[in-house]
């Protein structure tokens, strides 16, 4: 039997958190397990479900969760969505899991003699961690996020017995014993949540990591977080593979859309632009700003003079709910001709567009990776979560970006656009945002080798 047969009768079961910024990796990542004749069966909720016409070589299978809480669907805090997320699909996923083990895939798949060789699951969802252990099903975690903020969460229980952690305003610029060069005010932070609720979601996580994985995998590669992924595996003692940029690796198309369709006539509008010459602006799909500080970034662009396209994403603005937040009085004049809004854009086509400059950022992981891959130089502005630990990253380690500062104010945004897009200081970092790109699109695939061998020698404990 030739060697592509015999693969193709392992099955891999993945389960993605439904949120833009990990349906993406883990669909990235699928696309690459059946690129190595891996079958590969997506279990998703309905919240957010992918759109299986995308991916006609994967097999997806609903969960079914209970009615998902209003705390995931509302404007709570990260914090309390994950924890409502997690509680909403530890059971429908069990049952799922379960369910395509006794049936031995004969009703959900064409090639009927698979079994499942192991679990991939979004590294933040520990229940369904738990639930495939339960079950006997070797299972991996996916990190959507990047290894230094993974070693962080590894590092959270030492911290708060050392008493770093809640962080004290005295302390804000210590560097954090074994997680340098972050500083006490780059570790993980969630506003409006409690030190005491991110502490124990984090712990949770990592107890999952430690007690049911049988390794992780990362969207990152060697070259930009070698120390932080030697020390994951000094940690954990077991197998991190380092499988990113996955979005430069994988064949799978732009999960782009999950939220909503890109706007691509800004594609058109930056056609139309000289090279280099445009600032893109986008916080991502989950973060949220105060009108204040919204005001401040609008008035911060139209002082800059640089020509920019800006995503406001109906939602970006606290307490609008889900509406497009409107644009101040007198903005849309003022910036006439060289500005242009759009709801959501076609992100990785925007970043590799020549007109593209520079990018203002949230610094989600996956912005990151994708402004990395396309060599473009970032200005931070991180608003929670792993964001501050990117953009420490960004600015100290490769130094590929400045912060806007702590707080956004018009004067200062101004000021660090035109540093960035025309001053040298921003040429320092466009050459060396371009010497990362190099190191990017050198990364391989020899780590998803690995990982392929590594799911091909597991057994699960009910075969
Ligand atoms: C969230 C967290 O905010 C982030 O810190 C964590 O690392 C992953 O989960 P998100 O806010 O969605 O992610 O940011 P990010 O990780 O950058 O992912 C956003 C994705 O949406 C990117 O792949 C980006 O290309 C895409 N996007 C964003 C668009 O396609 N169009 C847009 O207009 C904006």
């Amino acid at each position: 039997m030739a060697a592509g047969q015999e693969q193709r009768r392992r099955r891999v079961v993945l389960f993605p958190l439904p949120f833009q910024g990990h349906v993406t990796p883990m669909l990235q990542l699928a696309a690459l397990l059946h690129g190595r004749g891996l079958a590969v069966t997506v279990l998703h909720t309905c919240f957010n479900a992918p759109d299986p016409r995308r991916h006609p070589e994967l097999t997806f299978v609903p969960i079914h969760e209970t009615t998902l809480p209003d705390e995931v669907t509302s404007a709570a805090d990260i914090v309390t969505q994950l924890l409502a997320l997690n509680a909403a699909c530890e059971a429908p996923f069990r049952d799922a899991l379960a369910s395509l083990l006794r049936r031995g895939h004969h009703q959900v798949a064409d090639d009927d003699d698979d079994d499942v060789a192991c679990a991939v699951v979004d590294g933040q969802c520990y229940a369904a961690l738990r639930a495939a252990r339960q079950l006997g099903v070797p299972a991996l975690a996916l990190r959507t996020d990047s290894a230094a903020t993974f070693l962080c969460m590894l590092a959270y229980p030492r911290l708060r017995d050392a008493g770093f952690v809640p962080i004290k305003e005295e302390r804000l610029d210590d560097l954090v014993p074994g997680l340098e060069p972050l500083r006490a005010r780059d570790l993980i932070r969630v506003d409006g949540s409690d030190t005491a609720a991110l502490c124990g979601y984090i712990a949770r996580v990592a107890d999952a990591v430690r007690g049911s994985a049988s390794g992780v995998v990362v969207n990152t590669f060697e070259a930009i977080e070698a120390l932080a992924l030697a020390k994951i595996r000094g940690d954990l003692s077991r197998p991190a593979f380092a499988v990113g940029p996955l979005h430069l690796l994988s064949p799978a198309p732009a999960a782009q859309g999950l939220l909503r369709a890109p706007d691509r006539g800004c594609l058109a509008w930056l056609d139309a632009r000289a090279p280099r010459s445009v600032l893109y602006v986008s916080l991502g799909s989950v973060a949220r700003v105060a009108r204040a500080t919204f005001e401040e970034m609008a008035w911060g662009l139209a002082g800059s003079g640089a020509p920019f396209l800006w995503v406001v994403r109906p939602g970006l603005v606290a307490g609008d709910g889900e509406e497009a937040p409107p644009l101040p009085d007198g903005f849309a004049e003022a910036t006439e001709g060289r500005g242009k809004v759009v709801a959501w854009a076609p992100q990785r086509e925007v970043l590799a567009h020549r007109a593209v400059g520079a990018f203002w950022t949230h610094c989600g992981w996956n912005s990151t990776l994708e402004s990395v891959g396309e060599g473009v130089p970032m200005l931070a502005q991180p608003c929670f979560a792993d964001q501050t630990v990117n953009a420490r990253y960004v600015t100290h380690e490769w130094g590929v970006g400045m912060e806007v500062g702590e707080e956004v104010e018009r004067g200062r945004v101004a000021e660090a656009v035109a540093k960035l897009m025309a001053g040298e200081d921003g040429a320092r970092m466009r050459d060396k945002a371009r010497s990362l790109q190099i190191q990017a699109s050198a990364a391989t695939s020899s780590s998803m080798d690995g990982l392929v061998r590594f799911m091909l020698s597991r057994r699960n404990a009910n075969v």
